[in-house]
């Protein structure tokens, strides 16, 4: 038997990332944790009587995690001085409604702007200088080349760090994000004599290492800018990416200090989020030029080791396609914010159960309605979670997001799923939404709505496949509670539009 000692610590163990099967997983008190979250409007979080109804509707949104910013301006009113009431109130109102938190450090950037930073360093404009456009016009974002900001950035995040490690021992906070939609806006690089001279001089032989490095293992959209047999300046080795690279290699280096000045503290999983590029056609600056974008991944892996994941906030159409982006080169999902429509309850599906995503979280959690379709998808997923994060990264799970009729076959346990919508797209225009899971070779959990899923037989396998039982339920405290038996009418596996939960069991035969 364990030593009381041991179980405490096992217990007690910060939360970390860790690589279970292919899959990087968020491990809470020794499990792997989900967050079925939501994050709050931005100014919700500055008043603690504002919060008490906040809670409620997370609480009533079956979410497990709430994302909740703490402001520099707010922790830091004056130089050196800290006021951690906001901090307290929010452990302490997430643990009255048993919650998880994810914490945002809003400081130097808030999409893209410096409009967090507390007084003091605002008003300071020679010490905290400011980025510049071209002719010279300071901007309303601090600098990234400014390094007494980045001091004084890093300083507050190490002090809510330290705080944490001491205020926090039950672990409330399981991650915090640094910054906030990090670049500039409005032009492709900052222009501030500290940035032309360093955009005049050569490229850091550690960005560049780095790259050779990874060699095929690069992003293409970083490929196509790179000359790797060159040396010199920005401009001669990255070409017409020289301004974004630039932006994103110095972006990144401040907020690996921050980041790096708060881990020192307390280790907690840290990540940077991104406002991505809304369409082909645009040019950096017109979003964040230098923000962690997929495209610029691995300039930020390179320069922001203490940074442990790039996560993006999703507001595109293209769901699948940003999951697909921001899981390449080992780059764990963590969706900390999405849209907060209708597509939320189909795409946490997508996101958890196909892309292995630690957090899913619409934006404005607040304001979602609590009978919703995000509220049904939550409660089911809520339910299901343990089985579902175990199976994260274990090849034994599948999710389902289809706003089409297309058939799509996959091959899961010891048989072939043949899925399509239960009702045709093209006339009712609701997705698909879902997931599977084999829990043993002959036996499955399909969990969703708007799914008919057919088992076929494995390519030389036994031609006729006949279910041993079908039946709907829900998991209470992890255990799978059996409702009706489905046969007759019911036999086929098809879940209409209200979300819901099925077991079967098959059996093939000569
Ligand atoms: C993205 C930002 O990261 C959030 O803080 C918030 O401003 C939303 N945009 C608003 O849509």
């Amino acid at each position: 038997m364990k030593s009381e000692t041991a179980r405490t610590k096992t217990v007690r163990a910060i939360p970390r990332l860790e690589k279970r099967g292919t899959a990087t997983q968020l491990i809470v008190d020794g499990k792997p944790f989900v967050m079925l979250a939501g994050e709050v409007h931005n100014s919700s979080a500055s008043s603690r009587e504002y919060m008490e109804s906040v809670w409620e509707r997370v609480v009533a949104l079956h979410c497990n995690t709430a994302i909740v910013p703490v402001y520099w301006e707010l922790l830091e009113p004056a130089e050196g001085k800290y006021d951690f009431t906001l901090v307290d109130g929010l452990l302490k109102g997430a643990r009255k409604h048993h919650l998880k938190l994810a914490l945002l450090w809003f400081a130097t950037w808030k999409n893209a702007y410096s409009s967090y930073t507390p007084a003091w360093v605002k008003t300071a404009l020679e010490r905290f200088f400011r980025a510049q456009t071209a002719d010279g016009k300071n901007t309303n974002a601090i600098s990234c080349m400014c390094d007494a900001a980045c001091v004084a950035d890093a300083r507050a995040c190490a002090a809510l760090m330290r705080h944490l490690r001491k205020a926090d021992p039950q672990h409330t906070v399981l991650a915090v994000q640094i910054e906030n939609e990090t670049g500039i806006l409005g032009q492709s690089r900052d222009h501030c004599p500290a940035a032309e001279r360093a955009f005049a001089s050569a490229v850091p032989a550690q960005l560049l290492e780095h790259l050779q490095a990874r060699g095929e293992g690069l992003v293409p959209e970083l490929k196509e800018v790179w000359n790797p047999g060159a040396k010199g300046t920005w401009a001669e080795v990255f070409g017409a990416g020289a301004d974004e690279v630039f932006m994103a290699w110095h972006v990144a280096r401040y907020v690996n200090r921050v980041a790096g000045a708060g881990k020192s503290e307390y280790p907690l999983p840290l990540y940077a989020n991104a406002w991505l590029v809304q369409h082909a056609s645009e040019r950096p600056g017109q979003y964040p030029s230098g923000g962690p974008v997929s495209r610029m991944m691995n300039v930020w892996h390179a320069a922001a080791p203490a940074i442990d994941l790039l996560a993006p906030d999703i507001y595109l159409e293209d769901f699948k396609g940003v999951c697909a982006s921001y899981t390449r080169g080992g780059n764990p999902l963590f969706i900390p914010e999405a849209r907060r429509d209708e597509s939320a309850a189909a795409n946490v599906f997508h996101a958890i159960a196909q892309c292995d995503a630690i957090c899913f979280a619409p934006f404005g959690i607040e304001g979602i309605p609590a009978d919703g379709p995000l509220s049904k998808s939550y409660a089911l997923l809520a339910s299901a979670l343990p089985v579902v994060a175990e199976r994260q990264g274990t090849g034994t799970m599948l999710g389902i997001l289809q706003s089409s009729d297309a058939v799509r076959e996959a091959d899961l346990g010891g048989f072939r799923l043949r899925i399509k919508s239960a009702t045709p797209y093209e006339k009712t225009k609701v997705p698909s939404f879902g997931l599977v899971i084999a829990l043993a070779a002959d036996e499955y959990l399909v969990a969703g709505a708007n799914i008919a899923v057919d088992f076929l037989p494995l390519p030389g396998g036994l031609p006729n496949v006949e279910q041993l039982f079908h039946e709907e339920g829900r998991y209470e405290n992890g255990e799978w509670i059996p409702g009706r038996r489905l046969n007759g009418d019911e036999y086929a596996v098809v879940l209409h539009e209200e979300p819901g939960l099925r077991r079967v069991k098959l059996f093939s035969r000569a």
